[in-house]
């Protein structure tokens, strides 16, 4: 018997992500080549983006996928996220000329407030939330501080792009697949004080920072590398990355969901105070996943090194979250 359709929210439909994003999800990528979805798409309240987001339906239509069950055009997140049982928060203000970071926070904590509130009102109660749009983690903190009557865990920022980053350097680097890497992680914020660690890593069972044996290169230029990976594709593009931010997404929600069998992967979760990291903190850990649910995986030893890199990252977050604390009424 076919499955109940499972909604799917996705803010930005229109923009770049979401050019690459909703295709994928309705061939099946995301859920299941087994699990119908229908589509709840969110843009702003403007004629072109609603025209955009036509345009991208019709587009939709054209595939004629068969696990397409539906799709929806919104304005309002109030509508959009209804009984949604996956919410992609995708759609941000850029950051334009002039604009200082800080700027950039707030419009988009503002953003993120009124979707919060949305969810909380109006999406399912097992709603799986990602976060991609920049400054993803301080965006998922304040979703999640905006939907007290949700479970925080439902809340997570995305990290795997850098998590796939990472995997594709050291792959290059030892000259090994790709596909043969296992316990890859990045810690902390999705900016270029991320921490992107290999220590516990393995290639075909080998250790890959044996294998590797150069903390100059980790830290000269593996990590900048893959801290800085965003505004290089930027450089060279004239537009920030996409087809990939969309895989990531992909790959983030069907680990979620359908589970890792064992193998670690990288979230952007609220702390349960694992590592030293304060609780409700949005940051980038190693889990596990099964039956629909993350677990941080525990006691790995945290080195000195380490430990400057991840409070590092920890004080960036900590500087992003006392810079929207106004807006949360804190
Ligand atoms: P884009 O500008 O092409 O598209 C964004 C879309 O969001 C636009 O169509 C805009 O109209 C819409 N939008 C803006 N505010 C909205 C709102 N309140 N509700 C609904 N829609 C809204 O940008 P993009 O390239 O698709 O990137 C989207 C975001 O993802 C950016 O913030 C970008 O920095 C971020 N990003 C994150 C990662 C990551 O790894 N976490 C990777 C790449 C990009
Ligand atoms: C990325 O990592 O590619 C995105 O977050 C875009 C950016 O602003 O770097």
């Amino acid at each position: 018997m076919a499955k109940t359709p499972k909604r799917v929210a996705v803010t930005g439909a229109a923009g770049q992500i979401g050019y690459s994003l909703l295709f994928r999800i309705a061939n099946g990528d995301m859920l299941g080549k087994d699990q119908p979805v229908i589509l709840q798409l969110l843009e702003i309240d403007n004629e072109k983006a609603q025209k955009a987001l036509k345009g991208v339906m019709m587009e939709l239509e054209d595939c004629a996928f068969p696990l397409l069950a539906g799709m929806t055009a919104h304005s309002d997140p109030m509508t959009a996220f209804k009984d949604a049982d996956v919410a992609l928060l995708v759609g941000a203000r850029p950051r334009g000329p002039g604009m200082e970071r800080k700027d950039l926070l707030e419009a988009n904590a503002q953003i993120f407030t009124v979707q919060g509130k949305a969810l909380d009102a109006v999406a399912s109660r097992d709603v799986k939330v990602l976060v991609v749009g920049n400054p993803a983690n301080t965006n998922a903190h304040i979703a999640m501080k905006s939907a007290p009557n949700l479970p925080a865990k439902n809340f997570t920022a995305m990290l795997r792009l850098d998590h796939n980053r990472a995997l594709s350097q050291v792959a290059a680097k030892t000259g090994k697949a790709v596909g043969g890497i296992e316990k890859m992680v990045v810690w902390g914020n999705h900016s270029p004080t991320m921490y992107a660690d290999y220590r516990f890593a393995t290639v075909d069972g080998q250790s890959v920072k044996d294998l590797i044996n150069d903390q100059e290169w980790n830290a000269n230029t593996f990590l900048p590398t893959v801290g800085k990976r965003g505004a290089a594709i930027i450089d060279a593009r004239g537009a920030s990355s996409a087809a990939s931010a969309a895989n990531a997404a992909i790959d983030h929600v069907r680990d979620w969901v359908l589970g890792t069998n064992g193998k670690w992967t990288t979230m952007g979760v609220p702390s349960d105070g694992s590592y030293g990291i304060p609780e409700g903190i949005v940051f980038g850990f190693p889990v596990t996943t099964e039956n629909g649910e993350y677990k941080i995986v525990q006691g790995l030893e945290i080195d000195a090194f380490s430990q400057e890199r991840i409070n590092l990252t920890l004080n960036e977050l900590n500087e992003e979250r006392a810079g929207v604390a106004h807006l949360l009424g804190q």
